[in-house]
């Protein structure tokens, strides 16, 4: 896909930009860095709602960040018993306030497609911040960002994706990403009950991507330029038992890494939970927290890209 650009465009999934468009976005980012602690005005007098009807941290706070750093204001609805939803109020008729009060909305909700209902009915741009197990694109944009920040070039990696590729939304997206680019080789690992859904292996057959699916990170770990582990998404299992039954089933710890190669790159889209041990944070191999930094710039970048004149 060429590049269409950004302006005005709402962000639903990654698969909508081209890895021309990534690129431009990564340039963009790049020079945001150097605004990380001060302010620009390239938001001046504009007004943009963040909507987040399910938790978030680095999501929502580094939007928030990000609108502010360009000079723009933040309208935020997080907290749900607060607004007119707790009267019994729509969705469709809670987005049509927001788009009239603001100049695009964020959106993260737990029910799938939540935000291509909210493009629909805005007429402002909409960007997906989260919908359930289902997509999160800025969330690839930040991790794409960190790997072509740090080494310089995706092209030609060996990448594996740990954990749980069938409810992870941030996993999946990733995964979704990364496609675009001529890896050498990209693992999906998972137990056998977490593997990818059959809609998204479907893409990526569509694209001519290989995959290869394992059950052991062990296996793998020595080959890889970087390992993607994800938390397992206790809250989106429609049963407790099949949670209970996978729970604790990967873990990395110093022992995991003993043999890997000397520049693997481990990233994770936080929060963890016990799936990284924290004796890892301290190794050169962690790049999680740096990960979520670059969510800063990442952001300013797209939300000048859309909405900067
Ligand atoms: C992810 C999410 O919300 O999907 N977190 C994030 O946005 N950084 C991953 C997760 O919750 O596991």
């Amino acid at each position: 896909m060429s590049r269409i650009g950004f302006k005005n465009r709402d962000v639903l999934t990654i698969l909508d930009f081209s890895r021309e468009d990534l690129e431009l976005l990564f340039r963009e980012a790049k020079k945001m860095e150097m605004y990380s602690k001060s302010a620009l005005d390239i938001l001046r007098g504009k007004v943009v709602a963040l909507a987040f009807f399910e938790p978030s941290t680095r999501t929502m706070f580094s939007f928030q960040t990000a609108i502010q750093r360009l000079g723009g204001t933040a309208l935020i609805l997080s907290d749900v018993q607060r607004t007119s939803i707790a009267k019994g109020e729509s969705l469709g008729d809670t987005i049509r306030m927001l788009d009239s009060y603001s100049n695009a909305i964020i959106i993260r909700h737990k029910i799938e497609g939540a935000a291509t209902y909210a493009a629909e009915v805005a007429e402002v741009p909409v960007i997906n911040a989260g919908d359930g197990t289902h997509r999160h694109p800025t969330q690839a944009m930040v991790d794409l960002y960190t790997i072509w920040r740090e080494r310089g070039n995706i092209h030609g990696l060996t990448v594996g994706v740990l954990g749980d590729l069938k409810y992870g939304r941030a996993a999946t997206s990733f995964i979704l990403g990364i496609m675009k680019y001529r890896l050498r080789r990209l693992y999906l690992i998972s137990p056998p009950e977490l593997r990818l859904k059959s809609e998204i292996k479907e893409i990526l057959d569509k694209y001519g991507v290989q995959t290869t699916e394992v059950s052991n990170i062990e296996d793998v770990v020595n080959e890889l330029d970087v390992l993607y582990v994800t938390r397992i998404q206790r809250e989106r299992f429609p049963d407790p038992a099949e949670y209970e039954r996978v729970r604790g089933s990967y873990r990395i710890t110093l022992k995991t890494l003993e043999n890997v190669k000397e520049d693997l790159m481990i990233m994770h889209p936080l929060p963890r939970v016990d799936e990284i041990l924290p004796e890892v944070d301290g190794t050169k191999y962690a790049y999680y927290f740096k990960q979520a930094r670059y969510g800063v710039p990442v952001r300013m970048a797209l939300l000048k890209l859309v909405l900067g004149d």
